[in-house]
């Protein structure tokens, strides 16, 4: 049951490029009351599935109609054109939102210019398929950069989509952006070496043991006050005895070692940051990874 109407003027919603995230926040916003008008996207196929999803009318992009509120799912190259497209459309003077992380709002120029107002709203989580996106999108933050009605764009955010809006200059989004990357893809990327190493092995199922401790520390970070407050292990302890045997046991691998040494080099700074490391240990640690 959809509760009372926080955003009164953003009645109509109209998806346009119809990707994993887009269609999942227009699901979002329907279950709130809100009416999806349309999915229009460059592939037949992407606007199907949105459109049966959603259960709303398919519409082509040269002919979109009006809406209060447009989402454009599409990735960064996409953004540009099919904000070109709502311009010189009846929804030329919506709300006209981008999810992506490293633009801010100069790809909705067209919007802007044609007399719409661009948010970009970049949610900090991720999502591998729609309805992983819908489950996981309520609670996440959300990067905010606007060209205006700055709390229209924060009461969509919290009372719409159940997230937690933090403004982000339009110069920092590069960064910003930067940030999710590393986090999100770094820890997969090292879920995927530490499988490697268990493999190489003969360890059957690495996730199993490797994704009780990647939760783990996720959850320590999160209770702890970060990555590097958390941070445990024989570099934080400054061990290079034990690096030293990890690389042993890498010498006939020089592809796992060299990589091994990069993600060590990182587990270096945070060490560092920490406060946790004396001078000598990490200088003995950094001649074994250099
Ligand atoms: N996935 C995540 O975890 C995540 C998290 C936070 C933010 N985001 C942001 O959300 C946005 C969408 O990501 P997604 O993962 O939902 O992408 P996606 O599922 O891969 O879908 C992207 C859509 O973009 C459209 N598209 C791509 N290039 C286009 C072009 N040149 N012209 C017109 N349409 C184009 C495609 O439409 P057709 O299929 O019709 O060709 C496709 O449906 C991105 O900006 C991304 O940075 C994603």
């Amino acid at each position: 049951m959809p509760s009372s109407r926080t955003t009164p003027a953003l009645a109509r919603v109209l998806l346009v490029g119809a990707g994993r995230v887009g269609t999942a926040v227009t699901s979002l916003l329907a279950s709130r009351g809100l009416e999806t008008v349309a999915v229009a996207s460059r592939s037949e196929a992407s606007s199907a599935a949105a459109a049966r999803f959603l259960g709303a009318p398919v519409a082509r992009l040269d002919d979109l109609p009006e809406a209060d509120l447009v989402i454009i799912g599409a990735t960064d190259a996409g953004i540009a054109p099919l904000a070109a497209k709502v311009a010189s459309s009846p929804s030329a003077t919506a709300r006209v939102v981008h999810l992506s992380g490293a633009s801010g709002t100069e790809c909705l120029d067209a919007v802007t210019r044609s007399g719409g107002i661009a948010w970009a709203l970049h949610p900090v989580q991720a999502c591998p398929d729609v309805d992983t996106a819908v489950r996981r999108l309520p609670g996440s933050v959300w990067g905010v950069t606007v060209t205006a009605d700055p709390e229209g764009a924060e009461r969509l955010v919290v009372h719409e989509l159940g997230g937690r809006p933090v403004t982000v200059p339009e110069e920092a989004r590069p960064l910003w952006h930067a940030a999710s990357v590393m986090t999100s893809n770094g820890i997969s990327a090292l879920l995927a070496f530490g499988e490697e190493l268990l493999g190489s092995i003969g360890i059957d199922d690495p996730s199993v043991v490797l994704g009780p401790l990647a939760a783990g520390t996720v959850a320590n970070a999160r209770e702890g006050g970060g990555g590097a407050a958390t941070l445990t292990g024989p570099i934080a302890r400054g061990e290079a005895g034990t690096i030293q045997r990890h690389l042993g046991a890498l010498s006939g691998s020089p592809d796992l070692a060299e990589r091994y040494k990069g993600v060590a080099m990182a587990i270096l700074a945070a060490a560092d940051r920490s406060g946790k490391l004396d001078a000598s240990a990490r200088r003995s640690i950094e001649d074994l990874l250099r």
